[in-house]
């Protein structure tokens, strides 16, 4: 029922949460993770250039946030393999821009069972109960939505 089951992480440990509840699903239906991680690139990265600019950083700051993104990535992957998934069963893909839409995206465009994200994320908004990516992605997601 749920072989495809798409995952968005943001590298806070509610997103690896919602991986370890993904990842035992996949392993149950013997299906596979997708693991998204979505980065407004273009804006983080053209401020970044001004400041690289003034501070004569040595690194390309479109390549920090890709090491970066590769980080938040291997340890989803990792957790995805502490549930006993093999590294076939787990694909990491990066995107740009708003992080729901981009998932919502990416779950119509690879026909995805399922999605899976976790009830918060990195944002220290104490007051919501629910993230605001998690909001958005269950009211308009194309499939079934588990929020963690
Ligand atoms: N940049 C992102 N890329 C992919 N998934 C994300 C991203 N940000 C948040 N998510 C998903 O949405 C969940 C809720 O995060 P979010 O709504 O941003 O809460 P908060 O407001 O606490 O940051 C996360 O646990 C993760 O599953
Ligand atoms: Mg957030």
């Amino acid at each position: 029922m749920f072989q495809k089951i798409l995952v968005g992480v943001d590298g806070s440990e509610s997103a690896l949460r919602a991986v370890d509840v993904a990842a035992n699903l996949a392993k149950t239906f013997d299906g596979r993770l997708l693991l998204l991680h979505v980065v407004q690139v273009s804006a983080i990265a053209e401020e970044a250039l001004k400041i690289s600019a003034t501070a004569h950083l040595s690194e390309n700051p479109k390549g920090i946030l890709e090491r970066l993104s590769q980080d938040v990535l291997d340890a989803a992957r990792e957790r995805g393999r502490r549930v006993g998934l093999t590294d076939q069963q787990i694909t990491t893909l990066n995107a740009d821009g708003d992080q729901a839409r981009e998932l919502i995206n990416a779950a119509k465009r690879r026909k995805v069972d399922l999605i899976v994200v976790g009830s918060r994320g990195r944002s220290r908004l104490q007051g919501l109960l629910l993230g605001s990516v998690s909001q958005k992605v269950s009211a308009l997601s194309p499939c079934p939505c588990v929020i963690v």
